[in-house]
């Protein structure tokens, strides 16, 4: 299916990565539904698209709240007649020592990161299969295959995302629904700020020098770099990928020491 025949919901995409996504499909020629929990930034987004001459709406909703995924799906509809594509890229993180982790935060970690996913895409692929297939994307991270200490539920949301993929990738390839994960490095986005911020002042660019030091690019990447690859796995080009993981992290993932 052509992009431009297609009418996605990016989650989370009031801001960051899930932003530079809809933007992306948005001048492809693609119908666009913008997912946030912040309502307010979920309507300036879809607002930017449509001033940009693009289409869009914003259908804002907790993705791990099941009765508010199935109306952002409904109203998906409502607004384009189809629901094609499913990009899975809301995100939540509280990067803390395994101690100090609260079972909230493990918790609100696991219930966006992984069981958001689950619902999401649930409720997607009926109305999917009744377009005649598509395509869904979750946006994984490095951390599903070297991490860094703190982020015990967030490294096993990510991990159990690629889990997820491969199973509903053998579910699904026969309603022609393709399934893969990207799984992006360091990109310059808010939540690298909070990671940043949450860091003492003095050691703010000690700690970006030496996340760059690990990479074979010396540059974090942008949402758009994301958002490049997205568009192709969606894409008719990716026709016979599924079940599969993507990584875009300047080489990070490529060194052993
Ligand atoms: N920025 C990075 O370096 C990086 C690296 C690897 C993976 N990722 C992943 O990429 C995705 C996007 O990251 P980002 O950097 O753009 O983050 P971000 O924090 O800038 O944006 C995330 C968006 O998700 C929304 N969101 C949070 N909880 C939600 C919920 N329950 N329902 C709906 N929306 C919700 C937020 O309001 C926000 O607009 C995340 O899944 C993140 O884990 C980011």
């Amino acid at each position: 299916m052509s992009l431009k025949d297609q009418v996605v919901i990016i989650t989370g995409a009031g801001q960051g990565i899930g932003l530079g996504i809809a933007q992306a499909f948005a001048r492809a020629g693609s119908a666009v539904v913008i997912n946030d929990v912040n309502a307010e930034t979920a309507q300036a987004a879809a607002q930017s698209i449509v001033a940009a001459g693009g289409r869009a709406v914003a259908a804002p909703a907790d993705i791990s709240d099941r009765a508010q995924v199935t109306a952002m799906c409904d109203a998906a509809v409502a607004a384009f007649g189809k629901l094609t594509t499913l990009v899975n890229n809301a995100g939540w993180f509280a990067f803390t020592p395994f101690l100090e982790q609260t079972p909230d935060a493990w918790q609100r970690t696991l219930d966006v990161d992984l069981s958001g996913i689950f619902h999401c895409t649930q409720v997607a692929v009926p109305h999917m299969i009744a377009a005649g297939g598509g395509s869904v994307v979750n946006i994984t991270s490095v951390h599903a295959t070297a991490t860094i200490p703190g982020t015990v539920a967030y490294a096993a949301a990510k991990t159990g995302v690629v889990g997820m993929t491969r199973t509903l990738a053998l579910e699904l390839g026969k309603h022609n629904i393709r399934v893969n994960c990207v799984s992006p490095g360091a990109i310059s986005t808010d939540a690298l700020k909070k990671y940043f911020d949450s860091l003492p002042p003095d050691r703010r660019e000690q700690e970006q020098t030496h996340m760059l030091g690990f990479q074979a690019l010396p540059f974090f990447g942008t949402p758009e770099d994301v958002a490049e690859l997205v568009l192709f796995v969606c894409s008719d080009r990716a026709r016979y990928m599924t079940g599969t993981e993507l990584v875009i992290d300047g080489g990070v993932l490529a060194r052993l020491f």
